[in-house]
C-alpha cells in the first residue's frame, strides 16, 4: 500500500437514532456517502458502529460479557443479524452513489479474547485495499476464545488496523462537534479542545465520562481509551461531528475543520 491510508470510523450516533429502536438515519447516511464519494479516495478503510440496531440487543442479552446461558445464544445471532442489516443500509448509500465498496463482516474474520483482538486475517483487507476496493467492517458481535462470545467496537477494530497497516489518519465521526471539557449535551458554555496531545489527553480523560445511552461499549471514554494505543505510535486521531454537513468531506480531504485533532506530541 503506497498510497496515504485513512480509516473512519462513523459513529452508531451518527447513522441511528439511539434512544429509538432499530431506527436508522437514511439520509444522513446517503449525505455521508455523498461526501466520501466527492472526496475521490481509494485509500480508505471504513468502520461504522452499532447504535440503536447493535447496542440494545447486545445489552438485552448480555452478550459483551460472554455466553453464560444458552438463551444468549439467539442474543448473539441476533445482534449480529441486527448489525448486518444496518451494515446493509450503509452499504447500499456507499453503492448507489458508486463507491467500490465490499462489506467484510468481522464476526467472520476475528476473533477475541477476553475481549480484545486476538486473531485478526487481514489478508482479504489488504487485497481490496490494493485493488482501490473500500473495505467496511462494523462493530459486531464475535466469538471470543475466552468468554464464548462478546461484542467488539469499531473502535477497537479501527484502532487495531490503523496500527496494523501504519494509517495516516484515523478519523473519527460522532454526533458532538469533537472533545469538550464537559459534556455539551449538559453542560451550557462548554468549550472544544480543538487540539489535544496525549499527555493533556489523559490529564482531561476523567471529565470526558462514559456515554449516558445505551452503550455496551463505553462512550466517548471507550472510544479515546480505545485510540490511545494508535495516537502513541503516531497516528493524529480527528474528531469531528458528522452530523454536519461537509465536515466529514473536510476532514477526508484534509482541509480545516472544527472538531479536535489528538495527536502523540
Ligand atoms: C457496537 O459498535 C456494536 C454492537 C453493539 C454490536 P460501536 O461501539 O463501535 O458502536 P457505536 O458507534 O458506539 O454506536
Amino acid at each position: 500500500m503506497k498510497k496515504k491510508l485513512i480509516i473512519l470510523k462513523i459513529g452508531g450516533s451518527v447513522i441511528t437514532d439511539k434512544n429509538g429502536e432499530l431506527a436508522a438515519k437514511t439520509k444522513t447516511i446517503n449525505r455521508l456517502a455523498e461526501e466520501i464519494k466527492k472526496s475521490k479516495l481509494d485509500n480508505l478503510v471504513i468502520v461504522h458502529g452499532g447504535g440503536s440496531f447493535g447496542h440494545p440487543t447486545a445489552k438485552k442479552y448480555g452478550i459483551k460479557d460472554g455466553l453464560k446461558q444458552d438463551l444468549q445464544k439467539v442474543g448473539f445471532a441476533e445482534t449480529h443479524h441486527v448489525m448486518t442489516v444496518l451494515n446493509g443500509l450503509v452499504m447500499d448509500a456507499l453503492i448507489w452513489h458508486n463507491i467500490p465498496a465490499l462489506s467484510v463482516t468481522p464476526s467472520s474474520c476475528l476473533i477475541t479474547k477476553n475481549g480484545r483482538i486476538s486473531l485478526f486475517d487481514e489478508t482479504i483487507l489488504r487485497t481490496l485495499l490494493n485493488m482501490g476496493i473500500v473495505p467496511v467492517l462494523y462493530g459486531d458481535a464475535i466469538l471470543d476464545d475466552q468468554i464464548g462470545f462478546t461484542v467488539i467496537s469499531g473502535d477497537q477494530i479501527v484502532s487495531h488496523l490503523a496500527k496494523k497497516f501504519g494509517a495516516d489518519k484515523i478519523i473519527i465521526g460522532v454526533d458532538v462537534d469533537g472533545i469538550f471539557d464537559f459534556d455539551p449535551k449538559e453542560t451550557k458554555n462548554s468549550k472544544i479542545y480543538s487540539k489535544l496531545n496525549l499527555e493533556e489527553l489523559n490529564k482531561i480523560k476523567n471529565s470526558i465520562g462514559a456515554s449516558t445511552t445505551s452503550d455496551v461499549t463505553g462512550g466517548m471514554l471507550g472510544k479515546i481509551n480505545e485510540l490511545s494505543s494508535a495516537i502513541e505510535q503516531d497516528i493524529p486521531v480527528s474528531i469531528i461531528n458528522a452530523n454536519k454537513p461537509n465536515r466529514l468531506y473536510k476532514a477526508l480531504i484534509g482541509a480545516n475543520v472544527e472538531g479536535t485533532l489528538i495527536e502523540k506530541e
